[in-house]
């Protein structure tokens, strides 16, 4: 019989027979974790009771069921973005940078949460009540019914939840919390995952649900990230540029609702207050039309957002030209300068190239080629796109202008803002234009001939 492996990477999760310090399988460094049993116990005993091991067909187990219940918390942002508002007994984790604005914004959630209901209590790990009661007056907060508790010990922290049996418990930050049955630092892998282990399992026998906060490393990724990222129904990204006042709330993954969807928030000197019109506030610095910059309707989550796609064109001291990219995918940039130079014959060699998406957004849409297309070509030739116009439209390695998804809504919310014109992939469907002026493209060639007469 094969010995088992009792030492995984946490990265990727490949198993050894003894540990080293770097994995074969991704090449992490100090990933290896020797695999300790998290219980000892037999199988679980609910398990489908008398229907244990016969298989049920989809049809037979009803379509009936009710929706999970659901809170609002009141903050539509944060509401929609956990798919319509907090359900029962969920496990939450809440990544970011530190210093981003998690506590914040956790708290201020916690806060309204309190209001609609829910017993929620808050247990921070990073500082003593008494400094996040400064924080909740900071925030105006100093009157909301949340529980506050300074805590590190898990078994403490458990007791406390057993005895208050709060609605909802936020955990800031899960590296801080420590499981005394664990032999490992607080904040090492082990440690993250017993802690997000025993919470989350906690929080689904009691019914309550769980928010757990997790500092991002380095990587971009949250200490133990597969693991704990696994172990919760909803995953959470509180992102920002540190020089901008926005900061944008993501779900990359969500049991409850979609994915993708974003919550837009712009920071002030009393908390966080909610931005319901994220379009308006991306495109509130844009004056005149300018080279190299282009508007690109987009659609994140379930909502068109307008956001400005900047580029700048300048020839290169370098022997290998500079290609920066801040909020967009560089080797989409690559892909795109690429098929500008086989398809069209425009070349970027010798310059150097850097594109910006405003506001400090990420875009990871390929609908937005045609407008990176359009904000690069713009740059080069030193020619401003005729204003109120935005383009949308993802290229393929052929040179072809591809349709994208919810043509109509882009051109809704354009509509709504004021802009009159669209530059559109040739769409099959016609009379969606809301009101707009659309010129359709059916290629990068045909584009680039049209609007820069090259
Ligand atoms: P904090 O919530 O502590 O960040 P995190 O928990 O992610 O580490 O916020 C960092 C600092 O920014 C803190 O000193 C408070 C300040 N801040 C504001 O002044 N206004 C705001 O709207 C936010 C979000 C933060
Ligand atoms: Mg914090």
């Amino acid at each position: 019989m094969a010995k088992k492996a009792i030492f995984k990477c946490s990265e990727c999760g490949a198993s050894y027979t003894k540990w080293s310090g770097r994995c074969d399988s991704c090449g992490a460094w100090n990933s290896i974790e020797e695999e300790v049993p998290l219980s000892t116990a037999g199988p679980a005993k609910k398990t489908l009771g008398a229907m244990k091991g016969r298989s049920i067909p989809l049809t037979d187990l009803g379509t009936t069921e009710a929706p999970p219940p659901r809170t609002m918390s009141g903050m539509s942002e944060l509401d929609r973005v956990l798919g319509g508002g907090l359900v029962d007994a969920s496990a939450i984790l809440v990544g970011g940078d530190p210093g981003i604005g998690k506590s914040t914004l956790l708290l201020q959630g916690a806060a309204r949460f309190a209001e609609a209901g829910l017993k929620v209590v808050y247990i921070s790990g990073e500082e003593a009540s008494a400094q996040v009661r400064m924080r909740a007056q900071r925030l105006g907060l100093s009157h909301a019914p949340v529980l506050l508790g300074a805590e590190t010990n898990l078994r403490d922290i458990l007791t406390t939840l057993e005895t208050e049996k709060p609605d909802l418990a936020i955990i800031d930050s899960i590296q801080t919390m420590w499981a005394d049955h664990v032999e490992s630092a607080p904040g090492s892998v082990s440690q993250v995952r017993a802690a997000a282990h025993e919470l989350t399992t906690f929080a689904k026998q009691r019914g309550m649900a769980v928010i757990l906060v997790g500092h991002v490393t380095k990587e971009g990724q949250i200490a133990g990230p597969r693991v704990v990222e696994h172990m919760v129904d909803t995953v959470l990204y509180f992102e920002g540029e540190r020089g901008h006042q926005f900061r944008i709330l993501r779900s990359v993954k969500n049991r409850f609702g979609p994915a993708d969807e974003i919550g837009v928030f712009e920071m002030t000197g009393g908390g966080l207050s909610e931005v319901s019109n994220p379009s308006a506030l991306f495109l509130s610095e844009r004056g005149e039309p300018t080279p190299g910059s282009v508007v690109f309707s987009g659609i994140e989550g379930t909502r068109p957002v307008l956001v400005e796609m900047q580029a700048l064109v300048a020839p290169s001291p370098h022997s290998q030209p500079r290609r920066a990219v801040v909020g967009w995918d560089s080797a989409r940039l690559a892909m795109i300068l690429a098929v500008l130079e086989a398809r069209c014959g425009i070349a970027f060699a010798g310059l150097d190239v850097y594109l910006n998406v405003a506001g400090g957004m990420k875009i990871s849409e390929p609908a937005a080629d045609l407008a990176v297309a359009a904000a690069l070509l713009s740059a080069r030739e030193d020619a401003a796109l005729p204003k109120d116009t935005v383009v949308f439209g993802e290229i393929s390695l052929s040179g072809a202008i591809r349709p994208v998804g919810q043509t109509e809504n882009r051109l809704k919310e354009a509509q709504k803002l004021g802009f009159s014109t669209a530059i559109v992939p040739n769409a099959k469907k016609d009379g969606d234009t809301a009101g707009m002026q659309t010129r359709t493209f059916a290629d990068l060639t045909g584009f680039v001939g049209d609007i820069f007469g090259a």
